[in-house]
């Protein structure tokens, strides 16, 4: 089943945002030029990652502190920086191995549809 979920020509400078879906409200963007769809909940302390940002490097980049998530896996590649950074890499290696949930994403003519 296909489900609409926007327009990239709807998604914000961000490259991400928060789109309510049959599975539930999900991070939906692109990345590397790639559509992806991933539970939008950081697995640091829950920052919305709807408002995070696609990073240079394509991963998805939490609000918060910065934690970076590789959108194909959902997997935690970067723990939290700022004042949370010398703790980053036991966060990383405890709360980020709980990987984001992804789902499937195709883009037709400039809209994205979720693949379920
Ligand atoms: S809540 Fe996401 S990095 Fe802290």
């Amino acid at each position: 089943m296909s489900e609409r979920l926007l327009a990239t020509t709807d998604l914000p400078d961000s490259g991400v945002t928060s789109v309510d879906t049959s599975q539930g409200r999900l991070a939906v963007g692109i990345a590397d030029g790639r559509p992806f769809a991933v539970s939008p909940v950081c697995r640091h302390l829950r920052g919305d990652l709807a408002k995070g940002h696609v990073a240079d490097d394509g991963c998805l980049e939490c609000p918060l502190h910065a934690a970076r998530f590789d959108v194909a896996t959902g997997a935690m590649v970067r723990g939290p920086q700022g004042a949370f950074k010398p703790l980053a890499g036991v966060v990383k290696g405890t709360m980020g191995r709980m990987k984001l949930k992804t789902y499937p994403v195709v883009e037709r003519e400039g809209v994205l549809f979720l693949d379920v």
